[in-house]
């Protein structure tokens, strides 16, 4: 069995990707192999699944960039658990355009990275920055056999709400031109500032416009969610309450996932 890809994204920063990306790998990876990878120089999701904050340092020269500039990902997977791998970034992904253009490489170069590792896992999570570039565009325009999917965060705000349509324009194109097996999983609320009042009003108006593509779990804001970043997962004693929305949510991707899968893929 190949990998399902799913790609986090949105161009609007903050709306949860890196957060979400790191739980629903560290959940998926209960059961099933994953390799979780790190598209955003920000490192955020190596932070959140390794503990590591001085990730230029530490990951120097072993990162999603060097992966994707040498063609081959295996040099550069760590292991977190058991079951789960990363491929971590640092600040010096920032270089991946003038590398790619100095290396003739093309928007399928993870693709021809991860060819290796495809059957090794069953999934591959992948956390993009908040931004329509290369490291978002590259991650939806790798194809697999068992799928490709996109996951839309959003927080709630004006702002992500005038993302949406930019993000899924950039998920289409991917999809006429490199990645005929990618789909929209769905758009997932993270309503990080879930006191405020417009939510109900955004909530509504993202029904009306994409019909069947919201999640019907909604993440709302937590201390325990957002003190995963310093405590981690192991030994925390707030796990539970801090994974509460994440269990449904996985449950739900995994269901759409199989429901969209290509046919002959199982
Ligand atoms: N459910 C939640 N409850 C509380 N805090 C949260 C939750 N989800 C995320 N956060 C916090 O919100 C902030 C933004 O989250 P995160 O970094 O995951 O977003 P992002 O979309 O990856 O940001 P960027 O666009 O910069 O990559 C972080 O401080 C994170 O700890
Ligand atoms: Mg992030």
């Amino acid at each position: 069995m190949t990998a399902k890809i799913v790609t986090f994204g949105i161009s609007k920063g903050g709306c949860s990707k890196s957060t979400s990306s790191g739980i629903t790998s560290y959940l998926l990876s209960k059961d099933e192999r994953v390799l979780a990878i790190d598209m955003d120089g920000q490192g955020n999701l190596t932070s959140f699944l390794t503990g590591e904050y001085d990730i230029c340092t530490v990951f120097e020269e072993r990162t999603i960039l060097e992966a994707i500039i040498n063609g081959d990902a295996r040099p550069y997977i760590i292991k977190i658990n058991k079951n789960l791998d990363l491929i971590p970034a640092n600040d010096f992904l920032a270089t991946l355009p003038r590398k790619m253009f100095e290396n003739h490489l093309k928007l399928d170069a993870l693709q021809s990275a991860l060819e290796p590792v495809m059957d090794d896992y069953d999934w591959i999570i992948i956390d993009t920055p908040p931004a329509l570039s290369e490291q978002t565009v590259i991650p939806l325009s790798t194809y697999s056999e068992a799928g490709s999917y996109a996951v839309v965060m959003f927080d709630g705000s004006m702002f992500a709400y005038y993302a949406i349509p930019k993000f899924l324009e950039i998920i289409e194109g991917a999809k006429e031109r490199y990645n005929p097996t990618l789909e929209t999983a769905g758009i997932l609320f993270s309503l990080i500032d879930a006191r405020a009042k417009e939510n109900e009003v955004m909530i509504e108006a993202v029904e009306e416009d994409y019909p069947n593509l919201k999640f019907d779990t909604i993440i709302k804001r937590k201390a325990s969610t957002r003190r995963l970043a310093i405590e981690g997962f192991d030994g925390n004693s707030e796990l539970r309450n801090a994974l509460e929305y994440y269990v449904p949510f996985v449950k739900e991707l995994k269901k759409r996932v199989s429901q969209k899968q290509p046919q002959g893929s199982n």
